[in-house]
């Protein structure tokens, strides 16, 4: 047997004895890239360790490194005069449920409308803790946010401190979620500045990378 084939069998062993879909990082509790929608949920169990980010604002607990890069954010945005604020970080489980509730009560009782807005309680990556709504103090967490001082300073350098504009305008077809350019997701700046210039939802991407990932097991075995 060739090395490449023989490379090629023993990482598909130890895919399947480790449990390889952890080993994508779209899968992996432990990653910044780690997906979290209605496809793919997570337990009221699943509680990240947070700290509070040193921003003004009424819910601010993030993961560490999601904390410090939000702090880097809002530095920036004061050199800018924007004032920045910190509407919803980390949320439970019970607490998305709560929201989730409240909104298909406004919806008349439908779920189907609300979860255009509102993630399904284990659908929310606020549970993960690497999301933040972000806003200027006294926005509404409207759309109409993206026409504003704050809103457009946010869409043009919040990759460069490793967030994207999660829910982005045109891939509601793709992320489920309406227009939200408040919700900002921490993936790291290298990702966060990939996913920019691409154009590409979460979604998208962790899709592209685990099919060139796939790619490369394949290309093992030829030869
Ligand atoms: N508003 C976003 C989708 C959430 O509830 O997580
Ligand atoms: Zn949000």
């Amino acid at each position: 047997m060739s090395f490449p084939a023989l490379l090629s069998l023993s990482l598909c062993f130890s895919m399947m004895s480790a449990g390889f879909l952890h080993s994508m990082p779209d899968r992996d509790p432990a990653s910044t890239l780690f997906v979290v929608n209605t496809s793919y949920r997570i337990s009221g169990d699943f509680i990240p360790d947070v700290r509070s980010a040193g921003v003004p604002g009424q819910s601010r607990h993030l993961q560490a490194e999601a904390a410090h890069a939000l702090e880097g954010l809002f530095a920036a945005a004061k050199q800018e005069q924007l004032n920045l604020y910190s509407k919803s970080a980390y949320r439970s489980y019970g607490r998305q449920k709560v929201i989730f509730g409240r909104k298909v009560n406004a919806n008349k009782g439908s779920e189907e409308k609300a979860n255009l807005y509102v993630a399904l309680p284990g659908a929310s990556e606020h549970q993960l803790g690497l999301a933040a709504d972000i806003i200027g103090r006294g926005d509404a967490l409207h759309p109409k946010f993206a026409d504003t001082a704050e809103g457009r300073w946010l869409a043009e350098n919040a990759h460069r401190y490793g967030f994207i504009i999660r829910y982005p305008q045109g891939k509601e077809w793709i992320t489920g979620i309406q227009y939200e350019p408040w919700h900002l997701r921490y993936v790291g700046k290298k990702v966060a500045e990939e996913m920019l210039h691409a154009g590409l939802s979460l979604e998208e991407y962790t899709s592209k990378k685990r099919a060139e990932h796939y790619q490369y097991l394949l290309n093992l075995n030829k030869d």
